[in-house]
């Protein structure tokens, strides 16, 4: 399943090269939207949009909440292209799959990663309905080898050993912290540390002490593979985290999470994770 398979340079540019064939569009930014955050796609203006099942080699999402398009077109005057609905390792797709049009974004000119998800929160400090900035992750998957740069390099892409201090862009994380204070959402907003689980199961009690403990925020399923492709291809990179509920951490407890209170939460939040993300677009320095 998660195999050492390889996608060949060859095949991210025919998909690339399929994709501005089809638009006129020239993407200078790409998002990723997570869990119930994909509205902002349908703010886009002059949109070009393509189901995935139409996009020669793309892979098929198959989670509910999350539509599986890629959308074209302009955000306050930058060209943007938009993941409604993002790829995940417990779907069974290999992690080069699922990291698969993060390259293609590279090839179509794109300069900037912008990820969204929804995450569960382990901080004391972090409610339902609060927002996190992305500082860092741990990418557990990776630490045990599962890694989407696992196999041959590709130089065309970037170096063999990328580093990854500092993949948060952290201008654009203080961009968006000055942003939220003019929206009047400073008291959402937060900043931490995201991290990667390969899910599909919820953590049990144990294991959301132990990630307590080991001095994470926020966990989820999703990002970090995409964002070792980006940052390994150069694309600067910015990330939200969207809390859906709080982690259970205690016997005494007898909440428990599920997928649905999931996506309720995204779509309360959703109006606000769209306005930091466009005001974001809006302000970034493109080069
Ligand atoms: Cl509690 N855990 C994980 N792994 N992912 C989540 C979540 C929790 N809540 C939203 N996504």
């Amino acid at each position: 399943m998660h195999s050492k398979e390889q996608i060949s340079h060859d095949e991210y540019q025919q998909t690339a090269d399929w994709l501005m064939s089809q638009t006129k569009h020239r993407p200078q930014v790409a998002i990723i939207c997570g869990s119930g955050l994909g509205m902002l796609a349908d703010t886009l203006k002059c949109q070009d949009s393509f189901p995935y099942s139409d996009i020669p080699g793309f892979p098929q999402s198959t989670v509910k909440g999350h539509a599986g398009r890629l959308v074209f077109g302009e955000l306050k005057g930058k060209t943007c292209v938009c993941m409604q609905g993002r790829f995940h390792m417990y779907e069974g797709h290999s992690l080069c799959k699922t990291t698969f049009p993060v390259r293609v974004f590279k090839l179509l000119g794109v300069e900037t990663l912008i990820v969204t998800n929804a995450a569960g929160s382990l901080a004391d400090g972090l409610q339902p309905g609060d927002i996190m900035i992305i500082k860092d992750h741990v990418n557990f998957p990776g630490l045990v080898g599962l890694n989407p740069l696992s196999g041959p390099n590709d130089e065309k892409f970037g170096p063999r050993f990328p580093a990854m201090s500092g993949c948060y862009d952290k201008g654009l994380r203080c961009l968006a912290k000055e942003i939220a204070k003019q929206l009047g959402v400073a008291g959402l907003m937060h900043e931490g540390v995201y991290a990667m689980v390969g899910g599909p199961t919820f953590e049990t009690i144990a294991e959301a002490r132990l990630l307590h403990r080991l001095g994470v925020d926020a966990v989820g399923m999703s990002t970090a593979p995409e964002v070792v492709m980006a940052t390994h291809c150069g694309l600067r990179v910015f990330g939200l985290s969207l809390i859906t509920n709080k982690v259970v951490k205690s016997y005494e407890d007898s909440d428990s999470v599920n997928h649905d209170s999931v996506l309720e939460v995204g779509r309360l939040r959703s109006q606000t994770v769209q306005q930091l993300v466009t005001e974001l677009i809006s302000r970034m320095e493109i080069n």
